[in-house]
């Protein structure tokens, strides 16, 4: 790491460290300190001054004293439940003025010493050692106590005297394995509770005989009853018996019982008369058969009853008359879970159920068949059974005229295409098919009316665009099936909530949003999207609507594929539009095309760009050339570097810009006229002059053309050309030539003009100085010393 990056990295620590430290500034309310299951011996010493919480259950601290807590003086909350104190002074919270909630249970406590100066709340001193109720006369003041939790192995009516005058809502009271021995039975009758929950001793008969009807108790709740034998149920129902003399008792909670067929039944028969509307069973064991009995149902004031967790040595009696107790039951809620309950009969007449509940037992497709007697019945849950197929659930449910929410939820539920009925019930709003192996059919038979349809974890590949009569369907969720594609809405107009994730959703199509203009919340995350052009709609649109429509966004969507994508959040998926658009793709190539077409034209047009390309093209040429010249040659007896022959009508041109031109950088020029020698005749000058003259010019032009001289002069030079294999003929063509004004017979011009590249004369003023560079390149080379000499002589 290099030091700049290590110091940026140490200044995100510190960035972090202070807005921790802002957050639990902040929230100064609460500072939690967090010691449990740590093999702590002793109350750590180094505890924040301004911890607020401490929890160090679980560990083997067996003393308490002052100093351990003396310094925590904004401690609220203390928890030191599951340790090995065996003695309390409670005077070493004196200090601990905001300590409102202590737990001491499941510790060994024998013995509590009281002091006045504490005002707790919540007072946990249950599951201990203690022999007597742990009630000081101090415990009186506290005024406060909302929970208090005690535990003893005898009662005594005087020991509950202190706290008679607190109105506490809830008292747990744990009853040591050696209670019994000696019972005080009206010992509770002056606890002043809403809710009072007694534990009695769990390997210990029920043999009791305590009073438990509490008389401000509205909640009462037993745990560890145990009956197996008659004589000691007798016990247990006269308890039951006596609780009728509290008119305010409507909750009345058992848990962990073990007892007999017949005694379980007597339990809810002596219930079944009293004020109590709320009666919930749980973790029961069950011996024996029942035998063949009535049950009185009247004079209830029952609202609700539940049974949980019901396990029986023996199932294999005839159960047909604990079916026929429990149907016939004259009360609203009734909750079956969790037993091996295998079948269900119908009442035998209009039944009161609205609410009934048989999840998780072994029930079959023959539960409720052709029962026209559970009209009321408004929601009914077959969770996690054994049922099997759904044509058997529709035609049970047809009867069920009220029947709003109906959960088969985790069965084995299929639906086939020769199913004839589709007779479901039209009340039905609320229907839970997830969790079974239903596919694709079942859209062809679903309640007309339901809004809210569960179908997640099935088999289903596709949702028929055809299912049109769904126009209630408000919430589907069809998540982890096999589904290719977004549903449409124009199937389901009324849709708002869609769960759809976990499918196999590679494109989904953008149509959607168009289709489902009523959405509310979708949820579409762990599909594996294939990161392509055809997915960018369909970003577009999820990223536009409100981050609160969208569930999981951006996290929980992802690409799967390109694997160059996979992991990708769609969110940071971007593809440049013209990649995707073979449209734009085309557009874009064709005005690339036209733009170069067109300044290509504007070059040639405006700037003759080919005249500068082939000028310069010439030039290169001619360096080459120069170059591979060989040395004799230029050792030659030459005095001129060019001989220049034009028409007498060019000769303004020619004396005017040529001349000066080439002469200015001491090239010298044979000219016919200038460099005549006496007594020769004109062709005889001219002959001199080409062979003088290391080139050859000719300016070219119509007069050129015409000229008789001319044609000889080129046809001389052209001869000197020839048998030397000599390169030295240079054409300036000064204004163009009209091949037609060329004349027939004048076939070595024509082929000249062909043939060679000529340096053409350009209008334009800010062109010459290349067109002079060019020239004077063709030109160039040096001249011996004698030549010069004798061209010195002359001149
Ligand atoms: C105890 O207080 C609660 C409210 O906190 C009240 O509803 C209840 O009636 C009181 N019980 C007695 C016996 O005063
Ligand atoms: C009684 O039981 C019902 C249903 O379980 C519950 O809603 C209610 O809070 C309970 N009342 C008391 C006082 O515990
Ligand atoms: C009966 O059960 C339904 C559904 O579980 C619940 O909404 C209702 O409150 C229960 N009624 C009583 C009286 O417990
Ligand atoms: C359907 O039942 C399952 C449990 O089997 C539950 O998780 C889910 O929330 C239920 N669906 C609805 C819409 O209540």
């Amino acid at each position: 790491m290099t030091e700049k990056n290590s110091s940026l990295f140490q200044f995100v620590i510190i960035l972090v460290v202070v807005v921790k430290i802002k957050i639990q500034l902040s929230d100064e309310s609460e500072f939690l300190v967090d010691k449990s299951n740590t093999g702590l011996t002793h109350i750590p010493k180094e505890l924040a001054l301004e911890t607020t919480a401490l929890d160090v259950s679980q560990n083997y601290i067996s003393e308490l004293q002052t100093s351990d807590i003396l310094s925590l003086s904004k401690l609220r909350i203390l928890i030191i439940s599951h340790n090995r104190i065996q003695y309390l002074d409670i005077s070493v919270f004196r200090f601990n003025q905001e300590l409102e909630y202590l737990d001491l249970s499941h510790n060994k406590l024998r013995t509590i010493s009281c002091h006045p100066a504490v005002n707790f709340k919540h007072l946990d001193l249950s599951f201990n050692m203690f022999e007597a109720l742990p009630i000081c006369k101090e415990f009186g003041c506290m005024s406060q106590l909302k929970f208090l939790g005690l535990s003893a192995t005898q009662l005594e009516k005087s020991g509950v005297q202190p706290i008679a005058h607190l109105n506490i809502s809830k008292i747990l009271l744990v009853l040591g394995e050696t209670y019994g021995e000696k019972e005080d039975p009206e010992s509770l009758q002056d606890f002043n509770t809403d809710s009072l929950h007694i534990v009695f001793p769990m390997k210990k008969a029920f043999r009791f005989i305590l009073d438990m009807s509490v008389s401000t108790a509205i909640s009462l709740e037993l745990s560890n009853i145990k009956c197996v034998l008659d004589s000691e149920c007798s016990y247990f129902l006269s308890a039951l018996v006596k609780l009728q003399n509290n008119p305010r008792l409507l909750n009345l909670t058992l848990n962990n019982i073990e007892t007999t067929w017949n005694s379980f039944i007597n339990i809810l028969q002596s219930v079944w008369p009293t004020t109590i509307e709320y009666f919930s069973i749980s973790n029961v064991k069950l011996q024996d058969q029942l035998d063949s009995r009535d049950f009185d149902y009247s004079h209830t004031s029952l609202k609700a009853l539940s049974i949980h967790q019901v396990v029986s040595d023996v199932f294999s009696f005839p159960q047909s008359n604990i079916y026929k107790i429990f149907s016939n039951m004259n009360i609203q809620n009734v909750t079956v879970s969790g037993t091996h309950m295998i079948h269900m009969l119908c009442p035998s007449q209009i039944s009161p159920f609205l609410h009934l509940d048989f999840s998780n037992n072994l029930l079959t497709d023959m539960v409720f068949k052709d029962c026209g007697n559970l009209i009321e019945l408004k929601t009914l849950s077959l969770q996690m059974n054994q049922l099997k197929k759904l044509a058997n659930i529709i035609h049970m449910t047809s009867e069920m005229k009220s029947l709003q929410q109906l959960d088969v939820s985790q069965n084995s539920l299929r639906y086939e295409e020769d199913e004839k009925t589709c007779s479901w019930t039209k009340s039905l709003l609320s229907l839970n098919l997830s969790s079974n192996i239903l596919t694709d059919l079942v859209f062809s038979c679903l309640p007309p009316k339901v809004k809210v349809l569960d179908l997640h974890n099935n088999r289903i590949m596709n949702i028929p665009k055809e299912v049109t009569y769904l126009e209630a369907l408000q919430e589907l969720n069809v998540a982890f099936n096999s589904l290719a594609d977004l549903p449409g809405c124009g199937t389901f107009s009324s849709l708002s909530v869609l769960i759809i994730d976990h499918n196999s959703i590679a494109h989904p199509s953008a149509d959607f949003f168009q289709s489902c203009q009523k959405m509310k919340s979708i949820q579409a995350g762990s599909n594996p999207f294939q990161c392509t052009c055809e997915l960018r709609d369909f970003i577009q649109h999820i990223g536009q609507l409100p981050s609160e429509v969208v569930e999981g966004w951006p996290d929980a969507y992802k690409c799967d594929y390109p694997e160059s994508y996979k992991g990708t959040p769609l969110k940071d998926f971007h593809v440049s539009p013209l990649s995707c658009n073979t449209g734009l793709l085309i557009a874009t190539i064709g005005v690339v095309v036209l733009v170069l077409a067109g300044s290509v034209t504007f070059f040639c047009l405006y700037l003759d760009l080919p005249w500068y390309l082939r000028m310069v093209c010439q030039w290169a040429q001619t360096r080459h050339r120069t170059r591979n010249i060989p040395l004799e040659e230029l050792q030659r007896n030459l005095q001129f570097h060019a001989f220049i022959s034009y028409s007498g009508h060019d000769s303004a041109w020619v004396k005017g810009e040529l001349l000066p031109n080439l002469e200015k950088e001491d090239i010298r020029i044979c000219l016919h006229e200038r460099n005549f020698v006496p007594g020769k005749s004109i062709v005889e000058n001219i002959i001199n002059c080409i062979e003088k003259s290391y080139k050859s010019i000719f300016v070219l032009s119509p007069n050129f053309v015409q000229s008789e001289w001319c044609h000889y002069e080129l046809y001389f030079a052209h001869h000197n050309l020839f048998h030397k294999a000599f390169d030295n003929l240079i054409l300036i063509l000064l204004e163009p030539i009209p091949q037609y004004s060329i004349p027939s017979n004048y076939h070595k011009l024509r082929t000249l003009m062909a043939q060679r590249t000529y340096l053409e004369w350009p209008m334009e003023k800010s062109k010459h100085g290349l067109f002079w560079a060019n020239l004077r390149a063709a030109i160039c080379i040096k001249l011996t010393a004698q030549g010069k000499e004798i061209n010195h002589t002359q001149s």
